[in-house]
């Protein structure tokens, strides 16, 4: 027997929640927690982005961005430093303790303590209430190397 909910869009929440990095005019890396976000076409990710965040911001103005996937080991940070705004002159990466690597293709630093990180560049937008969804184009993947091995998919 089914029973009703009262929120059906969790019934499809199954991806990992990931954190977005980009970089503020003042040079300092802003991380952003999105979960709502799907794969278009074999290269093509949109991400639905609140347009007061600093992550829509930084993205229009840069047209770059890293999508880091954290293990279980960063989901308070996630939730709880990433998750929630600071302003432009604190790094939620430094607040998080966590270190940034370069990337190959973007100037946006990658989360070195997250399982993934996929470099990407903006494509387009399409507003949807007050969120934008982002269509961003995924330029380079990189995994921990023993994902890699297992050709794991990341579903925590
Ligand atoms: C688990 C979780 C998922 C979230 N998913 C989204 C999302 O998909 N889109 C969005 O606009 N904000 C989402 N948020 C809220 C943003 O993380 C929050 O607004 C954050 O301050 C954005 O950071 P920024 O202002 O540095 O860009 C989520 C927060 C949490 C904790």
């Amino acid at each position: 027997m089914k029973v009703r909910v009262s929120n059906p869009l969790r019934l499809i929440a199954t991806r990992p929640t990931m954190i977005v990095t980009t970089v503020h005019e003042n040079g300092k890396v802003n991380g952003g927690t999105f979960g709502a976000y799907t794969n278009l076409s074999p290269t093509l990710i949109g991400i639905a982005i609140s347009r007061a965040s600093d992550t829509y911001r930084n993205i229009k103005r840069t047209g770059e961005l890293v999508l880091n996937i954290p293990g279980i080991e960063l989901a308070d940070a996630t939730f709880n430093i990433f998750g929630k705004h600071f302003p432009k002159n604190v790094s939620e990466v430094e607040e998080a303790g966590v270190s940034t690597v370069e990337g190959e293709i973007v100037k946006v630093p990658m989360i070195k303590e997250c399982k993934a990180n996929i470099e990407c560049k903006y494509v387009k937008e399409m507003p949807v209430n007050y969120h934008v969804f982002v269509v961003v184009e995924a330029l380079a993947g990189w995994c921990e190397e023993e994902l890699k091995m297992q050709k794991a998919t990341l579903m925590w």
